[in-house]
């Protein structure tokens, strides 16, 4: 978890938002629908942005799990949360850390996403305030910027 190797015993039917938030107090990661509708629990489960309202915690079991706060490092943002900040993509902010690893899930992957990509990558991500076009702005600065930074 975050780079962590991490334990817990657990209910077999626990959710892995619930171990994530309740057990481990990560509660960066968000729970709105709780039926993989909205994104808003979205984490990375081995690189694969995944929403963690639908997995079992037991599905966690010796993988690497990276959470929005396992994002930054030594006091530094990410480069997609500086990107969200500057872009004036949070509002309410409620749907940010899942649209961030939404996003951070599509750059690991691809890291020069056309808009479509990006477009379509975040399809899984609901927001009620932002109206996309800022969140779409962001994760093209990222883009931008990371291709620069390697
Ligand atoms: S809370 Fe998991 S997708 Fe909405
Ligand atoms: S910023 Fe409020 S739901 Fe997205």
């Amino acid at each position: 978890m975050n780079g962590t190797v991490v334990s817990a015993e657990i209910d077999a039917g626990t959710r892995a938002i619930d171990l994530i938030r309740n057990t481990f107090g990560l509660t960066g990661t968000k729970e709105a629908c709780g039926q993989g509708e909205c994104g808003s629990c979205t984490i990375l489960l081995d690189e694969e942005a995944v929403h963690s309202c639908l997995l079992l915690a037991a599905q966690l079991n010796k993988t690497q799990v990276v959470t929005i706060e396992g994002l930054e490092k030594n006091g530094e943002l990410d480069i997609l949360q500086q990107a969200f900040l500057e872009a004036g993509a949070v509002q309410c902010g409620y749907c940010t850390p899942g649209m961030i690893m939404a996003a951070k899930g599509l750059l690991l992957h691809n890291p020069s996403p056309s808009t479509e990509e990006i477009k379509e990558a975040m399809s899984g991500n609901l927001c009620r305030c932002t109206g996309y076009k800022k969140i779409i702005e962001a994760v093209e600065m990222a883009a931008a910027r990371q291709g620069v930074d390697t």
